[in-house]
Parts: C-alpha cells; structure tokens; sequence
C-alpha cells in the first residue's frame, strides 16, 4: 500500500501465535457474584481477549470531578487471574447524563438543524469542543490507571465511532468544518472554484458564509455535500487520534477502534483511518435485509483485509445469533456460525469476538444474542460458542499467515457518497450493489479478491476491478494507467472516472479519467427503468444502465441488441501497453458477471483452487508455518475441494476426492510441495 501498513500483531500481542477469542463483557450490568462465574465460564468457552469499558464513563466517572475506578480495578484483576487478556475501551463512546445537562450543547444537531436528545448512545458532536476535553480527560485517567496493567493487551478506542453521530450540522460543526475548508482550500476563491458555485448564485464572499449543507428547499450543492462527508470523516478521525495520542504518551500497548466495513455504514472513509490504526478490527453482522448476507459478509472481510494492507486484523464484534436492530433478526442456522466464524478466518482474521458475553436482562439490547444466552449455559449458543473455542485453538498455527489474493476490487468511500448522492441520472444505481456485483462474480469464478482502496500499490495483482469508480484523481486514474501499461488486466464499469476529486465532470467525454486507458468515449447515459433488462448479442442479460459507446482503439466484445442504446457496444477490450483494459457499459446479470469473471480469471493467469466457488469458498491462508485452504461448505451438497493435506479441525488427512458435507467447514494444512 502507499500508505504505511498497519502491523498486524504487535509485539506481545496475545494474538500473535493464536486465533484471539473473546467478546465485549459489560459486568457493570451485573452483580458482582455474576462475575467470578462469568470468569470461570469464560476459561471454559476458551476466550482469551475480552473488550471491558466500552461504555463504562458513567461508572467510573458518576458526577462531574466524581472518580471511581474500583469496579474496574476488580474486573481486570479477575480477568488477569483467570490469564484472559483485556481490550481495554477507552469508555468515552457514550456521555453520562450529568455531562450533556451540564453541556447540552455537546448534543449532534441533524440535518434538519434539530437537536437529538440523550437518552440513548454516542449524542455527542465530533466536532465538539467540551466533548473533547472531557473525553480526553477520561481516557488519560483511564490510561494513568490501566497502561501497565499486565492484563491489557489492546487500547479500543470509543466505539463504532460515528455509528451514529457521524454528520453533526451543530455551530461547532459548522466553525470545524469552515477550519477545515481553510485549511484545504486557504482561499475561498478556490472553495467557489472547487464546489462551481457560480451555479444558482452560490458565490462566497467569505469563510463565514459557509454552512454544513444543511436541508434546502431544493438539491444542494454536491461538492459540498462531498466536501462535508470528507470533513466529518476526519472530524471523527481526530477524535481517534487525539485519544491514541494521550493513550501513547501513557502506554505502550497497541491502539484500535473498530470500523464498521457494512452495508449499512458509508459515512466514514476507512481509507484515510488504516493508516492510523495499529491493527485494524472490524464489527460486522449479517444483515438479512440483503438478498445474500452471506456474500456481504465475504466482502466486508474482503474489504476489512484491504484496508490492512493484505495484513491479519482482527473481527470485534459479531452475534452468535440474531442481533436486535433489524426489522425481523433472524438467528443463525445450526452451524452457520461456524462456518461464518472460519469464513472471516480464511479471510485474514487472527482474532473472534462477539457481542456480546452475557445477554443484557434490560436496555435496548435485550433481545441480542451473546455467547451465554438468558437460557445459560443450557443452550444451543453457548454449546456453539464453547466448541468453537477449542477448534480455533486447534488452528492456532493459521496466525500471522496472510490471504492469498491475485486479484483486487477497487473501493472508494467518495465515490460511494457521489454516486448515491441527489441529481445522478439514475438514483437505481447504488454503488455498494455494484461493487457487491463485481465481488459475487469473482466469487463465483472462485477468485478470492483483497478489496482495496484507491491509494493501494496495485502492483501485487494480476487483475483490477474498479466498478462505479466514479471519482477519481488524476493520480489515481494514473496509477491504473501505469498498471496496466506495465501488463496488468483491469476491468472498469459504467460511471467509473466521470468527475474528479470536486465531483467536477472531467470534459470531453465520459469515463473522463479512463477515455484513453478504456480506448473508448462515451457522448451519452441512458440509464434503463428499474426492472427492466436488456440483451446483449452473447445472450447476456443487463439492467439498470446503457451509454452510447465510440470506439477508440478498444474492440467491441459484446453489443446490446435492444434497449435504447441497440447495436452499441456494451462490452469492450483495449490492449494498451503491455496490458489489457476492459470497460463494461452495463450492470451485467450474476451469470454473465461471472463468466466475464472466469474469462478475465484466465486471461490473467489467477491460480484458483479447483471446486471453489460463491457457495464453497476455499481460500488459502500462507506464511512462514505453511500453506493453509479454509473450505467452508454453504451449499445444499457435499464439496470436492481440489487441495492435499490434513484437516486440522479432524486431524484426518484430507484428498481432492474427500467430500465436505453441506454446512461443514475444514482447515487443510497443505502438505508442502
Ligand atoms: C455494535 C456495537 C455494540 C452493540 C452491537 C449490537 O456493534 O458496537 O455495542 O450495540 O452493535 O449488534
């Protein structure tokens, strides 16, 4: 990556040499007799790291200069005593009533300009500044405290920062945010010139005229809107670094929040915090308002992997079972646990835990599922959650290997924001569901892809997807150019390099940055009515878009036969250098997807693991211990996965002919070549 790698297990990490196994443990919520017991059942389950003081401000701080550790002291020592490593939360996720009575003004404002109330989670601003010295303040009392205690091994800074309250429109906001403008643009002639405001008569004079873009009468200014997101990115950034900077003048332990890489999420731009992160963690829970949850969750690990720069991280939270914030929650079939468990696993995850340890009797998350269920011990959950304690101790080897990945799909948050945003020529496109798209196909082509940001060295891969890649720098759409002339293959999609970083369109023909690396131009968009489907010539089946495409050099290998752009190329190739570079004019159906896929696979050269596919995952994990094929069987028959070793899971010897049966997973270490 062009940014600095994030290590993946610092030293002393009891991760290093181990899949960490833990969860989010809120004893405030129980008696203190609970506690020795949840101690010693936790040894039982196999947990080795669990997160404490996520949302412990009110309990160790319950009056405004009110301090009292004793709880928590009482806590670490107990999980110390039974050799449980603590990821200790910094604790400021969450005000305590006296503080936002005290400070009202510390509440987020909505886009509306109304004011949230407390009463729930994390209303607080990003940008403000009595929340920042009062957190700040906490976390250097918790780190004067804890920062040599012998159980903590990670500082988890707040939690699921900007979950919530990642777009404040407050006056503090708005100050941040004109601060930030200062600093970016230092004139506000070059704000007018970057957010083109001499449309509707948007003109500047000063700094002070600028708002966040609160509710208008009409549709608001793209570039600003692009400008906020950017800005309240960074704004919770901050709020990370200023607690990493007071936790690292205190201690030496290693520093990380966790990202929320959903579907759910978009607000914050991972891409710009890796770099900040001492490893990277990740929540993610399935969410059944998605046709495949499944492949979402591959492709948030995927993703998760990217930002690590291809590194181990750990996945901080996810359910045993159903969670409690989706319209209907849906728990987890016999076995699917597991599976999903050793899915993020294969994808480079060194660490397991879950939200949470003991279901919560009241507050909001009463219906959550966690590793000790209301029912105790007597349950399917907690006999799961134990049993996969000790087979992932029996794959304690895997730890510190990396994910092989040939190919990458480019994922860029600005382009998530621009192409989902107001005024687009069709608000059916929706960037995540053409990334997802692109990753499905891959899957399906059984290519295990690392998801990546824009900035990432694209030199290691063989192929580059970059699908609805719609904002672009000029070094960016260069750094594609040069992969490719230097011999690489890359597929482009459709809106892909149409504005640069100002969502300014780039002149002279649509995919502005790609026109020469595409060897096409695009003169017109015509997006397609929401279900409806067009043909093209190989009898592949399109949606959502088509564009009156000239060819430039590039060779039509497929044409859309009806619809409104008929008889125009949908699909082209360009030999350009020493590589080849693919632009698809359409949102292809799953199966066409796929087969341009496994063709592309070919042209590439990528190694695949024979018997994979989107439904039989097998990914190989490799480093200095070996080489390692996670296989997880999701589909109704027994899978044939053509690899050769023994199954650490079983320790039975494993052959391209053994059959893993529907639903079962396997860890084959490969017996060396
Ligand atoms: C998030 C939070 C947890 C909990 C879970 C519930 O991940 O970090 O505190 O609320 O959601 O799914």
């Amino acid at each position: 990556m062009s940014h600095s790698t994030p290590p993946s297990a610092p030293a002393g990490a009891p991760w290093r040499g181990a899949i960490a196994y833990g969860c989010d443990y809120n004893p405030e919520q129980w008696p203190r007799e609970v506690w020795e017991l949840d101690a010693d059942l936790m040894v039982e389950a196999g947990v080795t790291m669990v997160a404490v003081n996520i949302f412990g401000w009110a309990h160790i701080n319950p009056a405004d200069g009110v301090w009292d550790f004793e709880g928590l002291d009482a806590v670490l020592d107990l999980l110390h005593s039974r050799g449980i490593a603590v990821n200790l939360g910094t604790g400021t996720a969450s005000t305590p009533p006296w503080l936002t009575t005290a400070h009202p003004e510390i509440l987020p404002v909505m886009e509306d300009g109304t004011r949230r109330f407390p009463g729930g989670r994390q209303a607080w601003c990003p940008s403000s500044p009595e929340y920042r010295a009062r957190s700040l303040d906490l976390v250097a009392r918790v780190a004067d405290r804890y920062g040599d205690h012998p159980a903590v091994a990670l500082w988890h800074v707040s939690n699921e920062l900007g979950c919530h309250n990642a777009l404040c429109y407050c006056d503090h906001s708005a100050a941040a945010f004109r601060e930030w403008l200062r600093e970016r643009y230092a004139t506000i002639d070059a704000v007018n010139d970057a957010w083109g405001t001499s449309f509707w008569s948007q003109r500047y004079g000063a700094f002070d005229e600028i708002l966040p873009p609160l509710a208008t009468v009409s549709s608001r200014n793209p570039s600003q809107v692009l400008d906020f997101h950017r800005f309240s990115s960074d704004a919770l950034l901050a709020q990370y670094r200023a607690e990493q900077d007071v936790l690292r003048k205190k201690s030496s332990v290693p520093v990380t929040t966790n990202f929320m890489v959903t579907a759910h999420i978009r607000n914050l731009d991972y891409a710009q915090w890796a770099p900040h992160m001492d490893v990277i963690a990740n929540d993610h829970y399935l969410d059944h308002r998605l046709a495949d949850s499944e492949a979402e969750m591959h492709f948030s690990a995927d993703l998760t992997r990217g930002l690590a720069g291809g590194e181990p991280w750990l996945l901080m939270e996810t359910a045993v079972g159903a969670v409690n914030w989706q319209p209907l929650n849906s728990t987890r079939a016999p076995g699917e646990l597991r599976r999903h468990v050793f899915s993020h696993v294969a994808r480079g995850a060194d660490g397991i835990h879950f939200f949470q340890w003991r279901a919560s009797l009241q507050g909001s998350e009463k219906f959550h599922s966690a590793m000790l269920p209301h029912a105790g011990t007597q349950s399917r959950a907690w006999e799961e959650a134990r049993d996969l304690g000790s087979e992932l101790a029996a794959v304690g080897e895997l730890a510190g290997t990396r994910t092989e990945a040939h190919a990458a799909i480019i994922f860029d948050w600005p382009s998530w924001w621009a192409v989902d945003g107001e005024s687009v020529p069709s608000s059916h496109v929706r960037y995540l569901e053409q990334v997802h798209a692109a990753h499905a196909a891959m899957s399906a082509a059984g290519v295990t892809v690392d998801v990546v940001p824009a900035t990432a060295d694209l030199s290691r891969y063989s192929l580059v997807i970059a699908p609805a890649w719609h904002v672009v720098s000029d070094a960016a759409a260069g750094a594609l150019d040069e992969y490719v002339q230097g011999g690489g293959h890359a597929l482009v999609t459709f809106f892909s390099g149409v504005v640069d970083t100002h969502d300014r369109v780039r002149a002279g023909g649509y995919p502005g940055a790609f026109r020469d690396l595409l060897g096409v131009v695009v003169d017109e968009f015509a997006p397609l009515p929401q279900g409806d489907t067009v043909t093209l010539e190989s009898g592949a089946q399109a949606t959502l878009w088509s564009e009156r495409v000239t060819l430039r050099g590039a060779m039509a290998q497929d044409s859309f036969v009806d619809g409104p752009m008929a008889g125009g190329a949908a699909l082209t190739r360009h030999s350009y250098g020493a590589g080849t570079a693919w632009y698809c004019a359409t949102a292809l159906g799953p199966a066409a997807y796929a087969d341009l896929a496994r063709q592309l696979a070919d042209q590439a050269q990528i190694p695949r693991i024979g018997g994979a596919n989107a439904r039989v995952t097998a990914v190989r994990r490799s480093g200095e211990n070996g080489s390692y094929v996670v296989i997880a069987n999701s589909s109704s028959q027994p899978a044939c996965v053509d690899v050769r070793g023994t199954n650490l899971l079983t320790g039975q010897p494993w052959q391209p002919d053994t059959a893993l049966a529907s639903g079962d997973v396997a860890v084959v270490r490969e017996e060396a070549a």
